[in-house]
Order: structure tokens, then sequence, then C-alpha cells
């Protein structure tokens, strides 16, 4: 009894083995969790903790010579527009080096002051981080030093004037030191300067940019001061033939026809330079980073510079990279100030509008589900494809533009909030050899313990008297 109860044990043993190699999962990916939204941003929140996220220059007004020269005057409006939009922060270029006296005590403009007042309170009313810098100061390029008590002498009225004012109005030192302000002058003129600053604005952030028009490679000559409220700014014009095609104040103005079509060369010549920003932050302090223009000139094609803006920005934000798109209503213009109204093809790449995609399943796990801009791919799958009896056979609510990438995985277009729905179906071949395996256990047992009967019933006749 005790040999056949062994047999029937191995058989047992045997039989569960093979079930549970059946039923385990084929295969796993990922850690089978749904994943947290992608994107979360608060709009309240960032203004309350000052942090820009999501700016926008309105250029071609203030820096101009004269407000209005260049096409573009303020409106009052503009900034409950550009609030409604979703942005966060505006940077206002202005040029207060016409408006201010050329020798010593080297007064600004009450009148100028004034005008600049209005604009920055209408910003501030809507709950707008506020940037104003010293724009289009030419002169202190040419002549650092020779300019350089007249640029202290801006700040420290521009200081004493706004002294006052919330924390979220942002003092931006220069914009796009090049030429003889070099890395040792600048380093130098930024110093001296945010001391002034400091005197009557303790904790007002501070936004300064490297030398190179802001490039991102002249980083690593820039020298910040050691100050908890510092932001960095730089400047993303790449490729420059791309976006600056056509630009009739460059010279030689790059080409008008080039594309960007988003190749992984092209998407790598940008990653690559916004990595070094990043490390370049690390590498001090984590400083806060701003990219505080990037844009496509309206020479491009409005495809390409769509896809442009779009990557560049989502790659920013990856980065933890605050940005304001250069510009508003000009030549770069996000928005139509003739029709009044936004450009939505590239208010929709900055502001992307973002849908919830998921993915159902009644085996395994799902993994991808989250918020994705409009207009981008959400890769997204299960991670197993066999369980038990069932085995994976498709996703339910796949859309022509929908690209399916393995046995597990797809690219859903992100168009509006998307659901798909993994459909299992019954292995017949796996449950046929379940079936056999059942029925030969069952047979053997069956016989074993007929045998054993038999036998127990001849060793019973043969010792019986
Ligand atoms: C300049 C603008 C120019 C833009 C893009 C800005 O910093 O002030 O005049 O259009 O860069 O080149």
């Amino acid at each position: 009894m005790a040999l056949l109860e062994k047999r029937l044990e191995s058989y047992v043993l045997l039989f569960s083995l093979l079930f549970s190699t059946i039923f385990y999962p084929v295969s796993t990916r990922g850690d089978g969790e749904q994943t947290q939204p992608a994107y979360d941003y608060r709009f309240e929140e960032a203004v309350a903790e000052s942090r820009m996220h999501r700016g926008i220059n309105i250029g071609n007004a203030l820096e101009a010579p004269r407000e209005g020269e260049w096409g573009v005057y303020i409106r009052d409006e503009y900034f409950r527009i550009i609030r409604e939009a979703g942005f966060d922060t505006v940077r206002i270029p202005i040029r207060w080096s016409a408006h201010a006296e050329n020798n010593p005590p080297y007064r600004i403009d009450e009148d100028f002051f004034n005008r600049v007042d209005r604009v920055v309170n209408k910003s501030l009313e809507q709950g707008l981080i506020t940037i104003i810098n010293i724009h289009h100061y030419e002169e202190i390029m040419q002549d650092p030093l020779g300019h350089r008590d007249r640029f202290k002498a801006l700040w420290s009225q521009i200081s004493e004037h706004y002294k006052d004012y919330p924390e979220t109005l942002f003092f931006e030192l220069l914009n796009e030191p090049y030429g003889e302000l070099t890395d040792e002058r600048w380093n130098m003129l930024i110093r001296e300067t945010a001391e002034i600053i400091r005197r009557n604005n303790p904790t007002r952030k501070i936004i300064v940019g490297p030398t190179g028009w802001n490039s991102v490679y002249n980083l690593k000559g820039l020298v910040i001061p050691e100050d908890e409220n510092i932001i960095v700014t730089f400047h993303f014009y790449t490729p420059f033939e791309f976006t600056h095609q056509g630009a009739e104040w460059v010279s030689p103005s790059p080409t008008v026809g080039r594309k960007w079509l988003g190749t992984q060369g092209e998407k790598k010549q940008i990653t690559d330079e916004l990595n070094m920003a990043v490390e370049w932050a690390m590498q001090h302090g984590n400083v806060s980073l701003l990219m505080g223009e990037f844009g496509a000139y309206s020479k491009a094609d409005m495809d390409s510079r769509v896809r442009w803006t779009r990557f560049v920005a989502r790659e920013a934000e990856k980065r933890g990279i605050a940005w304001c798109y250069w510009e508003f209503c000009a030549g770069f213009g996000a928005y139509d100030p003739d029709k009044g109204e936004w450009r939505t093809e590239l208010l929709n790449a900055l502001i992307s509008e973002k849908h919830y995609v998921t993915v159902e399943t009644e085996y395994g796990n799902a993994f991808g589900a989250g918020w994705y801009d409009e207009g981008t791919y959400a890769p997204v799958g299960i991670n197993i494809t066999s369980w038990g009896f069932y085995v994976f056979d498709h996703f339910e609510g796949l859309g022509p533009k929908d690209r399916i990438i393995d046995e597990r995985t797809v690219e859903i277009y992100v168009d509006e909030s998307r659901m798909i729905k993994a459909i299992w179906r019954i292995d017949y071949v796996k449950l046929l050899i379940i079936a056999l395996i059942c029925f030969t256990a069952c047979a053997a047992a069956i016989l074993y313990k007929k045998r054993a009967l038999r036998s127990s019933l001849i060793q019973k006749i043969k010792h019986s008297p």
C-alpha cells in the first residue's frame, strides 16, 4: 500500500509540475505597474512656489528702440490671453539703455518706467511669473568697461523701483552677452550687479546666462554667485540653419527651405545640447535652469516648426528645464495679432493637450498607461502573452494611426483619451495537452490501484490456511 501511495504521490507531483509550467507566464516585461500620469502641471502651484514651467516672450515690443516700432505694442489683454492658454510665465525684453541718460546718474526716463510698470502690473495681476531683463544693450557688448557703471546704475534704479513688488517678478541681468563682454568681464559684472540688487531685493530671483548669446556651449565659462535664488538661462535655436532660415537680422541669412523632420540624428543634436546644460547644472549645485528663448522663425514650414517646437519643449520638460518660447506675436509668433487668435498648431506644440491612455487586460499587467501629449505616440502593452489556458490574441480599440511594435507592445496615437483592451483566447492545444495529462494520470492511478488490489488479494489467498 505504501508503494502505491508513493507512486501516486509522484504522479501528482509530476502532474502539478507540468500544470504549473503551463500556467507560468511565458514572458515578463517592465514592472507591470500602470505608470503615473507623465505630466501634471498645476498653474497656481507653480506661481505660488515661484516655479516657472512654461512661458512666452513678448518680444519685439519694449526692446525695440521705441515700443511699437517693430510692430508690437503690448496690450493689457495679452496677459489674460497668455494665462488662459496655459502659460505660467512671461518674459518681457526691455531696452532700458534707450530710455536712460548717457551720463551719470544715468537716470531712467520716468514715462518709460511708468509704461513698464503698467505692463508688469498687468502681467502680475494675471498671476504670471514675470521676467524683466536688460535687452539689446548693444553698446555694452562692444565696450564693456565703458558701459559698466551705466549698466550697474540701470540695475540700481530698476531694483530700487521694484523692490516691493511680489517675488513673482524676476530680474534677468542681460540678454545674450557676446563680443567684448568676455566670460571674465561678464562674470565680474554679474557679481557686482547681483550685490547691488541684493541690497534691497534679498531673495528675488535673479537670472543670468552665459556669453556667446546665452549658448549652452559657453556655460563652462559662467561663474554664478553663491546665492540660492539664482536661475541660469540659456537660449536654444539648434539647428540655427533651420530656426533662423530667412532671418533678415542674421548675416548671411540661412537659406529658406530647410525642414526639420525629427530624425534620430536631428533629435540627438538637440538632446545632446540639453544634456550638456543639465550636466553643468548638476555640477553647479543643481541650479535651476531656464531655456529663456527657443523658437523657429516663420519662414520655415509650419509642419517642421511644430515638430521642432514640440520636441524641444517636451525634451526640456523631461529634464526639469523651464522654458519661454520666442515669441508671442511677431516673426516667430504663436499668436496672430491681426486675427486675435492663437496659431493653434504652435500653441498645441507648446501647451499640448494631454490625454489619458489606458490598457485593460484580464491577465498579467499592462504597462505604459498615463497622460500623453496630443499628437504624440504612447507606447503601451502587456507584460505577458500567455497565462494558463489563455493566450494573448490582439488589442481591441486600435485605430489606423496606431503602430504595432511587437507581439505585446503598440504605439497609440494620442488624439483623445484612449482605452485599448487586450483580448485573450483559450489555447486549445494547451487545453488538449492538459486533458491528455489528466487522462493519463488518472488511468495510471486506476491501473496501479487495480494492480495493488489484485496483488493484495493474491497475497491474502496465498497466506490463507
Ligand atoms: C533677439 C531677437 C531675435 C531672437 C531670435 C532675441 O534674443 O532679441 O531680436 O529675434 O533672439 O534671433
